[in-house]
């Protein structure tokens, strides 16, 4: 069966929840972080807010945060920001489980903080941000289990899970009446790994959305990068951003070029997104620095590539499906 985009206007459910957001979310790690995305240096808080307030006009609803990212900071804009909109939103953070966080009490005591940063009293969606092996699966899971009870959490998901991990919350939540609502993971036309390692057919087993990260493989599937023209360190010292990386992606960057010709100039980014909102249960959260990245992200949906379009951009990226 083949997917269809929907518009803005129309939205997907979040797994067993009542969440519904359109087919895509935004990213805000961009909004407080300075090690890897340089906040403060080439571009600013105002702009952070920009890109809130773009993807908010554009009809994007559903945006996703963590403590991780810039210790606090981009929860602290997006919770500002959150204030600004009467349009309802849907936000969505993560517990960094840190090899000293052991027990109740650390779990509960960062997602107070968490509630506190976004100006909140319960969080749409709480994600484990990765796989925690001091405190067993079942163990967290009940714990954020009583954090719904409580009333601080809406939903639960979960990041970085395999498809057993996914398969062990997933029962754990199932005794206490709960749904495991998400897995993100990272997932692109440059890196397909979760079609193969189990986790997508997971997913859709379960009926688990699967939250797509660096949908742009961080900015690669822009088409603005090149070897001549390298990402701002520290992504140009990184294996998948070195000259050979990106001597290789140029053919893909080439075929999104020629497909979004074909449709009104979309640009190589919108056609990268597109085809991964075509997969069933799949939810791309692409980052924005400021309001043109978030504008034009969000021109990512509301039209369908063809399904010819769809398959050539799958066999050309067969080697990045491992
Ligand atoms: N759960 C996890 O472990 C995990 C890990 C990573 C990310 N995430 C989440 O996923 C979100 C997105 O992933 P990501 O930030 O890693 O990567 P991404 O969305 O693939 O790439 C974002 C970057 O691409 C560039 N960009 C974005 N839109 C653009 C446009 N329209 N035109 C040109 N360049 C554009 C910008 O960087 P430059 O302009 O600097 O190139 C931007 O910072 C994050 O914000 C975060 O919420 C989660």
């Amino acid at each position: 069966m083949r997917y269809r985009i929907r518009g803005m206007h129309s939205t997907i459910q979040i797994g067993k929840s009542d969440l519904r957001v359109p087919p895509m979310g935004i990213g805000a790690w961009q909004w407080g972080e300075d090690l890897i995305w340089g906040i403060g240096r080439n571009y600013n808080r105002a702009n952070a807010e920009a890109a809130f307030q773009a993807s908010v006009d554009a009809g994007l609803t559903f945006f996703d945060t963590a403590e991780m990212y810039g210790l606090g900071g981009s929860e602290r804009v997006l919770g500002a920001c959150a204030k600004t909109t009467h349009k309802p939103i849907v936000i969505a953070t993560k517990f960094a489980p840190l090899p000293m966080r052991i027990g109740r009490r650390t779990v509960t005591h960062a997602l107070d903080e968490s509630l506190k940063r976004l100006g909140v009293a319960q969080v749409d969606l709480y994600q484990v941000h990765w796989p925690f092996p001091v405190i067993p699966i079942e163990m967290l899971m009940d714990i954020l289990a009583d954090a719904v009870a409580a009333g601080k959490v809406r939903y639960i998901g979960v990041s970085n899970y395999s498809a057993e991990e996914m398969r062990r919350a997933h029962a754990a939540l199932a005794k206490r009446g709960l749904p495991l609502v998400s897995n993100q993971v990272k997932y692109s036309l440059l890196h397909r790994a979760p079609e193969v390692d189990g986790v997508w057919a997971a997913c859709r087993e379960l009926d688990v959305t699967l939250i797509a990260y660096s949908p742009l493989a961080q900015g690669m599937l822009s088409g603005k990068y090149s070897p001549s023209n390298p990402p701002p360190a520290p992504r140009r010292f990184m294996p998948d951003y070195n000259t050979a990386a990106l001597e290789r992606i140029q053919p893909v960057i080439q075929t999104l070029r020629q497909i979004g010709d074909a449709h009104d100039g979309r640009t190589p980014a919108q056609v990268a997104l597109n085809w991964l909102a075509r997969q069933p249960g799949v939810l791309p959260i692409p980052g924005a620095k400021n309001a043109q990245h978030a504008t034009a992200n969000a021109g990512a949906i509301g039209w369908d590539m063809t399904d010819n379009e769809a398959d050539l951009l799958s066999q050309i990226t067969l080697g990045w499906r491992k």
